[in-house]
């Protein structure tokens, strides 16, 4: 078993989604499992040596998928990564396609959210007398995305697709949407829909780490055809195309880590605002 520290700080860090449960290919140097004041993280936190960079790698779902999208314990895996250092989050996720053009398999950067979750999930650092409010007109980092994409353009020719920019709908779940909603978020100019963009793209914000999100699709979601979304349809697609997932992150990973201590990865994402009006109790 690995040891359970660590003692460098780790500047980067990967969360896994469903079908990137795991990165091959390097060398696990520890497994960290801190306890946070939100409670443990979803799985213990994999440092892979990478290079000679640790990389950080957060199963969202736990070691055995065990936790439902609303049941992630996402103040304590945002707060357990800052914990250890990590001040950039690629974050990966399987998501349905609003779009005609964006085929099931294909990647998209997402450059916007629109949030479709209940208010059911804890969303926020800033309450019980500390108060803060961040901005968020822009939840991801252009610098992030434009690094996808450099890296998603070289690997074309093998199969890989992607979109740049587009609207992620987060919605709540764990039940797919009615063909109604499905409708409606295209309406609204959604390309993509999942249920795990939030909160953790706020929370990200609020605990000033850059973070950028990665999709790939694994199904049309129900606009599409007169069948409905399934679990097998989305495994499917993203069994299919988890080589391509596993090497966009990795080649994502290689840049990155060229830079590890770069203002792209160490970039302090202070807002000016989220201090503001801070009231410690
Ligand atoms: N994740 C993958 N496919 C999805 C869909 N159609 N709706 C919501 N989340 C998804």
């Amino acid at each position: 078993s690995l040891p359970d520290h660590f003692d460098r700080p780790v500047h980067i860090a990967v969360i896994g989604g469903t079908g990137l449960t795991k990165m091959e290919g390097y060398t696990p140097v520890a497994a960290l499992n801190p306890l946070t004041p939100w409670g443990f993280p979803s799985a213990p936190i994999q440092i892979l040596e990478h290079n000679g960079v640790p990389i950080a790698f957060l199963a969202r779902h736990g070691q055995y998928h065990q936790h439902a999208p609303h049941e992630i314990p996402t103040r304590a895996n945002i707060a357990a990564l800052r914990h250890i250092g990590v001040r950039t989050i690629i974050a990966f996720s399987a998501v349905g396609s609003l779009r005609e053009e964006i085929k099931p398999m294909d990647f998209v950067v997402p450059d916007q959210i629109i949030d479709r979750t209940k208010g059911i999930r804890p969303f926020t650092f800033f309450e019980g007398g500390l108060v803060g409010h961040v901005g968020f007109a822009d939840p991801f980092d252009a610098k992030l995305a434009a690094v996808v994409k450099r890296c998603a353009t070289a690997m074309q020719g093998d199969g890989v697709t992607l979109h740049s920019g587009g609207t992620v709908i987060c919605m709540e779940g764990p039940q797919f949407s009615t063909r109604a909603e499905s409708n409606m978020y295209r309406s609204w100019g959604g390309s993509v829909i999942n249920m795990s963009a939030l909160p953790e793209a706020k929370l990200a914000r609020e605990a000033e780490l850059g973070y950028q999100m990665i999709c790939m699709a694994t199904d049309y979601d129900c606009w599409h055809t007169t069948e409905d979304v399934d679990v097998a349809m989305v495994m499917k697609y993203m069994e299919a195309n988890s080589v391509n997932a596993k090497r966009l992150v990795g080649a994502v990973l290689d840049e990155l880590s060229k830079q590890e201590h770069g203002d792209l990865v160490m970039a302090t994402h202070w807002q000016g605002t989220s201090a503001m009006g801070v009231k410690y109790c």
